[in-house]
């Protein structure tokens, strides 16, 4: 239950190319983006708002996946870009990201964070705290500079397992809270300062959602707060950020919208506020950072060890796990996956499918279908191009794996492997 195709040696391809060649060019543990995917979920997003006439932009929320090489497909793609630290500021500018198309998040921006993104004149800052308003003000005198700028409130709207719940008394450590006066005094200190421009509100009600209610509520409670500040300062948004969250599929469970839905009915609704409201349409801003990645990745592991426990279950031991993808040991993820070499063979068993790392919970999918496995076989596991990467990390010094992207029948090395050298690179002698 898988897009991609399988050749006639059984063998799965991803944009064109046999996978299991991949995986001898370049090693195991190994990402793979198809590109087409990629740049065909941006054109969803972005397609949508031009045909209705919609003012937007498409910010691709980099946390998701951030490298040099996807940064200059968003820039190709014609997206802006979220970043949310110095980390992923400094790799945009690397990729030659247009500037003033970068938005900076953060609930706790660092004054050198800050002073990077006005010394570069970025697109806009979208603030958190009244921290951050008073650096921003002094780092902006100190520069003598003006700065666009995005007010991020919690509207008390939480995606709850699909559902949406009002919560009277929201609790997030990000953002301006709207009920209880934090967000109006932020207002009066970004509404006419002399070098901010204050553009509009920020909201981000949470990820893997599936549906466009939660996001017309947000938009709502954002209008509602809109037509008071209308009312008593004359202020009009020119811009509403909406944030990201649209759900991608991972397994049969997940029932995601097609990505143009989303688009299309948070157009029409911020249409209609606007227009109730008589003031002009603001653009509307989103950030999707999954939805543009997440079904662009798979990752191929070598099969190694295999247990049997009778009347229990069998373990196959893969050479990656959640040094390469976190999300299974921290959010019980779940993912699909296939023997990549064998990938014209029907599931005969099932196995568990274990990571090398030296703790219980380094299991990536449980209870797998698969046919007959053996040592030396290639897994593949779909839907890792989001936070897998990003979050991968040096448990058990196991260094990073390399990313390839494919596309048009040719296949590209964009992030190297790391070496033991590396791994160690840092380590300074105490002998
Ligand atoms: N905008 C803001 C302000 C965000 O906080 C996030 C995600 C996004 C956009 C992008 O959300 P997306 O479209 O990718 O769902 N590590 C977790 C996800 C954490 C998301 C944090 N913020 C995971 O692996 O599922």
């Amino acid at each position: 239950n898988h897009p991609y195709e399988v050749n006639e040696q059984g063998h799965l391809e991803i944009g064109g190319i046999d996978t299991v060649n991949l995986a001898e060019k370049y090693g195991t543990p190994l990402y793979i983006y198809d590109v087409k995917t990629i740049r065909d979920n941006c054109r969803a997003f972005v397609r949508t708002f031009e045909e209705l006439d919609i003012k937007a932009q498409v910010a691709y929320a980099s946390k998701a996946f951030s490298s040099i090489a996807m940064v200059q497909i968003a820039k190709q793609e014609g997206l802006s870009l979220d970043v949310v630290s110095e980390g992923e500021l400094y790799t945009a500018f690397q990729a030659g990201f247009p500037k003033e198309k970068i938005h900076l998040h953060g609930n706790n921006k660092s004054i050198e964070e800050l002073s990077m993104a006005i010394e570069h004149d970025i697109g806009c800052i979208v603030v958190d705290n009244f921290l951050e308003i008073e650096m921003i003000g002094r780092l902006l005198e100190k520069y003598g500079k003006n700065m666009d700028v995005l007010m991020r409130v919690t509207p008390g709207i939480e995606s709850k397992t699909h559902k949406y719940i009002m919560t009277g008394n929201e609790d997030s450590k990000f953002g301006f809270n709207l009920q209880n006066g934090q967000a109006e005094e932020a207002f009066h200190m970004l509404y006419k300062h002399p070098s901010i421009n204050f553009k509009g509100l920020h909201c981000h009600i949470g990820s893997q959602i599936f549906e466009t209610e939660g996001f017309l509520l947000a938009a709502e409670v954002l209008f509602k707060q809109i037509a008071v500040w209308n009312d008593k300062y004359g202020f009009i948004p020119e811009v509403l950020n909406l944030g990201g969250g649209f759900g991608i599929r991972y397994t049969g469970e997940d029932t995601p919208l097609p990505l143009n839905k989303y688009a299309e009915k948070l157009g029409a609704a911020v249409a209609d506020f606007a227009a109730d409201l008589e003031i002009p349409m603001p653009e509307i801003w989103i950030e999707p950072g999954r939805a543009i990645v997440g079904n662009a990745g798979i990752t191929l592991y070598s099969i190694g060890s295999m247990k049997n426990i009778p009347g229990v279950r069998d373990y196959i031991s893969v050479n990656g796990g959640m040094t390469d993808n976190l999300r299974p040991a921290l959010y019980q993820a779940k993912y699909e996956a296939v023997i990549a070499n064998k990938a014209n063979q029907e599931p005969s068993k099932q196995a568990s499918i274990a990571g090398k790392c030296c703790e219980s919970g380094d299991m990536l999918i449980k209870d797998l279908p698969l046919p007959e496995a053996e040592t030396g076989d290639i897994l593949a596991v779909f839907s890792t191009g989001a936070y897998g990467y990003s979050m991968a990390n040096h448990y058990n010094r196991i260094p990073k794996a390399a990313v390839v992207f494919v596309e048009d029948g040719q296949d590209k090395l964009v992030v190297q492997r790391e070496s033991y050298e590396d791994v160690v690179k840092n380590d300074l002698s105490y002998e």
